[in-house]
């Protein structure tokens, strides 16, 4: 696992972003994986600065959600295919026919699941799978206790999932309490793994997930069976982590082939490598 610690939020999206643009230049139609919530929101950020500057083509890129609300209405503002058109689609102009997202208002949830999971199969692996962490240690809407082998199902959110992410509706009983989420074997499968995490709040799930024990009570801690995970966090989320000056250490002395955090954050100074970030693989 290779950790990077960034200097700011913003230098985190900044990192994350030169990582999917290095798979999507690399392969024009990569698949990649879509997390929605407020971690990503750099990256998208970044990655469409890229393309409005015709620096990426994101065109023939093909995308899969981590998962969905069960429940909202077809165009409801926060369900995650609304999100995503907004953050992803419409900014990176990915074709809207290539973004794929577990149905949440099928009738037939279990039906929805198999078809979200045959698409999958047909068009993956997924090349590089974008993931936050829940302040529980989720990922995906992977809750504690999820099991490592899971894959697309419908899933209870847990009490503090459904307060954290409140802040996206009007009033916290409109926060739908079940959702559709790949699982745990499902995010391993894919080719790479990058997890991006920013604030105090998510360090004891980060800590956990890097440095504790593997357990299905962090579902995250799954990430250390992977054998291409990239941990990108700031200095408030890297707090508890007990190596830390071990991931600043490696990732300054990391040979210039291994980078991928390449070139000056638009219209600012280069913070390349030892100066704005550190980490280990
Ligand atoms: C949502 C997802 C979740 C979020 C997590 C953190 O698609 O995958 O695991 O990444 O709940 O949410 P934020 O980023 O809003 O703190």
């Amino acid at each position: 696992m290779q950790v990077v610690i960034a200097g700011s939020s913003a230098e985190v999206g900044r990192i994350a972003a030169a990582k999917v643009s290095q798979v999507i230049r690399k392969r024009a139609d990569a698949v990649v994986g879509l997390a929605t919530g407020s971690s990503p929101l750099s990256i998208y950020a970044q990655l469409s600065h890229q393309v409005r500057e015709e620096r990426l083509d994101c065109s023939s890129v093909r995308a899969f959600a981590l998962d969905e609300y069960v429940g909202l209405p077809v165009g409801h503002p926060q369900s995650y295919r609304s999100v995503l058109e907004r953050d992803v689609v419409e900014p990176l102009r990915l074709k809207r026919s290539n973004v794929h997202v577990p149905d949440g208002t099928a009738a037939d949830v279990v039906s929805a699941c198999a078809a979200f999971e045959q698409r999958l199969r047909d068009l993956g692996p997924v090349d590089i799978q974008i993931l936050g962490i829940g302040r529980n240690g989720h990922i995906g809407f992977n809750e504690p206790t999820s099991s490592f082998a899971s894959r697309t199902r419908i899933k209870t959110l847990a009490p503090k999932t459904r307060a954290d992410n409140a802040r996206f509706f009007s009033s916290p009983d409109e926060v739908p309490t079940h959702c559709l989420t790949q699982g745990l074997a499902n995010i391993l499968e894919a080719t790479r793994l990058l997890l991006v995490a920013q604030g105090e709040k998510k360090a004891d799930a980060v800590a956990k997930m890097v440095e504790g024990p593997l357990s299905s009570m962090c579902p995250a801690s799954a990430l250390q069976l992977h054998a291409d995970v990239t941990v990108v966090i700031d200095d408030a989320a890297a707090c508890k982590l007990t190596l830390s000056d071990y991931y600043r250490y490696t990732y300054q002395n990391l040979p210039e082939w291994q980078r991928f955090d390449a070139g000056p954050p638009p219209g600012g100074s280069s913070e390349r490598g030892p100066g704005g970030a550190s980490g280990t693989s």
